[in-house]
């Protein structure tokens, strides 16, 4: 069964982005497959990952991003995955093991706008889909 480690912190500027970065990095490094769920509304994980150009693509189009899990709801986590995310200028795998669910500035109407069904929160949606790649 699969590990689940949180990172979670209100305050700004502590280093969270730093942390998860690294951790997930060192443990795919050490042979784990990882995958790092981006659920801040910055997409700094998401950018430092994906690079600019290709984060820049899916938060454009909000193809891909873990918004659409939600809004329209069709997308499934399984299918906006993006696969051993880290890769060189040529396309080239630099760290096999490392997966990405991508978020984008979006993601920030899932507090302010969304509306769902009220017997399917969205952590509830989030744990299903989930569920479905352990
Ligand atoms: N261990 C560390 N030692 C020194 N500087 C660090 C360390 N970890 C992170 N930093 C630096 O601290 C700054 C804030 O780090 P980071 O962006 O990871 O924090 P954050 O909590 O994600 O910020 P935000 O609240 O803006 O999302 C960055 O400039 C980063 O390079
Ligand atoms: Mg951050």
């Amino acid at each position: 069964m699969a590990r689940k480690i949180a990172f979670i912190n209100d305050k700004g500027g502590v280093g969270k982005t730093s942390l998860i970065v690294n951790v997930a990095a060192c443990l795919a490094k050490a042979g784990k497959r990882v995958l790092l769920c981006d659920f801040d509304t910055q997409s700094n994980a998401s950018i430092w990952l994906l690079k600019l150009d290709r984060w820049n693509k899916i938060n454009t189009t909000g193809e891909g991003a873990v918004y659409s899990l939600f809004d329209p709801g069709k997308a499934r986590l399984k299918d906006i995955i993006v696969k051993d995310v880290v890769e060189g200028k040529a396309g080239e795998k630099l760290l096999p093991g490392l997966d990405l669910v991508p978020t984008t500035f979006n993601f920030v109407d899932l507090e302010n706008e969304y509306v769902g069904d009220p017997k399917r929160p969205a952590y509830v949606i989030f744990q299903e889909n989930l569920a479905e790649v352990e």
